[in-house]
């Protein structure tokens, strides 16, 4: 079973009136992939409408086609999100070839809904209410058969596709996300280890579980720690890696299975804020070095992430800050106040735009460099203060610094009003020359992430230099 769909098609089953070719055609174009509607696909192959085909030729003839069409794109090399007809799973050689080829998502809708929507729109199997209503009934197993996840709206579509599942009380069926049978090193941080530990490992159930404490924060994210792990480690290619933990136990936990044995799975379960909408998410993995933070590192994609929100309920106030300028960062880029919504669904919302980016841009080649947005000045302002700043704050301050650069006083206007940030007290020349020094720079050049207008980020931006450093002066008290 694919666990994801990165380098794989992307195909959303569902019933008639599900929306599978709207959400489809959306989702495509978030991934930066071609999208293709299997209906539309065999209507410009055949030169005629579908309920044509089924009237002229009848269903069994439809349906020849339909399995012949679906195959030919299903081998199509570059990864695709294809919309499925609603019967293409009723063909057991179709269910074969997506589960061979495409990670594949059914798209829920009630029986109701699909009826209001699919009725009266010249559909051959929405002419009468009752046996549209025993067509989805003798489907749904079909369905269930055929899918690896399943969905509601677009964002669920983007989460399953990343392998992301964000519920309030996941961490109860841990057990059922990692995959197969094979052995499990639990890595946790050892404080959040003393708070939900037991409930992870009750979860994870008889399977054979090493647990292995890292230290909170930081401190965990050193080569002494990794090697710790390297030397306690003993699955084998089999084995899957589960980290509990907020950013810092993800990115070690993370690089661990990137290398252990060439790479072995691992499942990372965030329980910060900033876990959860940002550092789970993506397959970036790393630990510090005494040149600098984050740089040795592997690009390895979680397996899954199984994140629930009801942990965050003890998470400390200023870590809950950490992670709300994330949050905010993420509304301005995705153009939607998300830091208004509840936690759960501003969690969901979050990590589905992170999920997103990273699945169109898995390396860090294009469009996943917007993420970064104010973040060359918040690491300037950590780096000038020995990192006794909090995360939040210096990314609140470069927030201000980018948008400023952006010339959008209103989206200013957001950061200063949710995040409060005040400028801080740090040395000007250690600021700009950490700023100066920063590994984004591209041969020397520095290019910011800007924002047009919320939604509408601009990143490999070339800005003059005294704009910048007046821009990183200003957030200097
Ligand atoms: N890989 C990526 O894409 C990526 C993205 C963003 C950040 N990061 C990395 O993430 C790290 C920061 O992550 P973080 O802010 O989660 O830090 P963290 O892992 O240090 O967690 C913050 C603190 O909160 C505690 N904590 C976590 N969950 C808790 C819970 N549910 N209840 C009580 N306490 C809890 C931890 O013990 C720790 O003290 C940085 O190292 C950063 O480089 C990585």
């Amino acid at each position: 079973v694919a666990p994801h769909a990165l380098g794989r098609h992307l195909a959303i089953a569902g019933f008639m009136g599900a929306g599978k070719t709207t959400t489809g055609a959306r989702v495509a174009e978030r991934l930066g992939r071609p999208f293709v509607d299997l209906d539309t696909e065999i209507e410009r192959r055949t030169g005629t409408t579908v309920a044509a085909t089924f009237a002229e030729n009848g269903e069994a003839a439809f349906r020849a086609i339909e399995e012949q069409v679906a195959s030919d794109l299903l081998l199509r090399a570059k990864p695709h999100v294809l919309a499925l007809g609603g019967g293409a799973v009723l063909s057991q050689a179709t269910r074969a070839e997506l589960s061979q080829r495409a990670f594949t998502v059914l798209l829920d809708v009630e029986p109701d809904v699909a009826w209001e929507r699919a009725r009266g729109a010249g559909r051959p199997l929405a002419v009468d209410e009752k046996s549209f209503h025993s067509l989805y009934a003798a489907r749904s197993p079909l369905y269930e058969e055929a899918a690896d996840a399943r969905a509601r709206d677009d964002d669920g579509v983007v989460l399953a596709a990343a392998g992301v599942y964000v519920h309030v009380g996941v961490l109860d069926l841990l057990g059922e996300h990692v995959p197969d049978d094979g052995a499990i090193e639990l890595v946790a941080d050892t404080h959040v280890a003393g708070i939900h530990g037991m409930e992870a490992q009750l979860a994870l159930g008889g399977r054979r579980i090493q647990v292995h404490e890292v230290p909170a924060g930081e401190s965990a994210k050193t080569s002494t720690q990794l090697e710790r792990l390297w030397r306690a480690f003993g699955i084998g290619r089999d084995g899957i890696v589960v980290a509990l933990g907020g950013g810092c136990t993800t990115d070690l936990a993370g690089f661990a299975a990137a290398t252990w044995k060439r790479g072995v799975r691992w499942i990372a379960v965030p329980t910060s804020l900033v876990g959860q909408v940002d550092a789970a998410i993506g397959g970036k993995t790393a630990i510090d070095i005494p040149g600098g933070k984050n740089l040795v590192g592997a690009f390895h994609w979680p397996t899954r992430v199984v994140s629930d929100p009801a942990l965050l309920e003890t998470l400390p106030e200023r870590e809950q800050r950490n992670g709300l300028a994330e949050v905010v960062k993420t509304g301005l880029l995705a153009g939607e106040p998300l830091w208004e919504l509840s936690e759960p669904e501003l969690v969901r919302r979050c990590a589905a735009y992170k999920a997103a980016v990273c699945l169109a841009d898995p390396h860090e080649l294009g469009a996943r460099a917007q993420l970064n947005l104010g973040h060359t000045f918040a690491h300037a302002l950590e780096a000038a203060a020995g990192y006794g700043l909090p995360h939040g704050e210096a990314v609140a301050l470069g927030l201000v610094a980018a948008l400023r650069l952006s010339g959008n006083a209103a989206a200013v206007d957001v950061v200063e009003h949710v995040l409060r940030p005040r400028p801080v007290r740090v040395d000007r020349e250690r600021a700009w020359a950490a700023l100066a020094r920063d590994k984004k720079a591209v041969r020397g050049v520095r290019k910011l992430v800007l924002l047009d207008e919320p939604g509408r980020p601009r990143w490999g931006v070339e800005v003059p230099e005294g704009d910048v450093r007046a821009a990183l002066e200003s957030l200097i008290a």
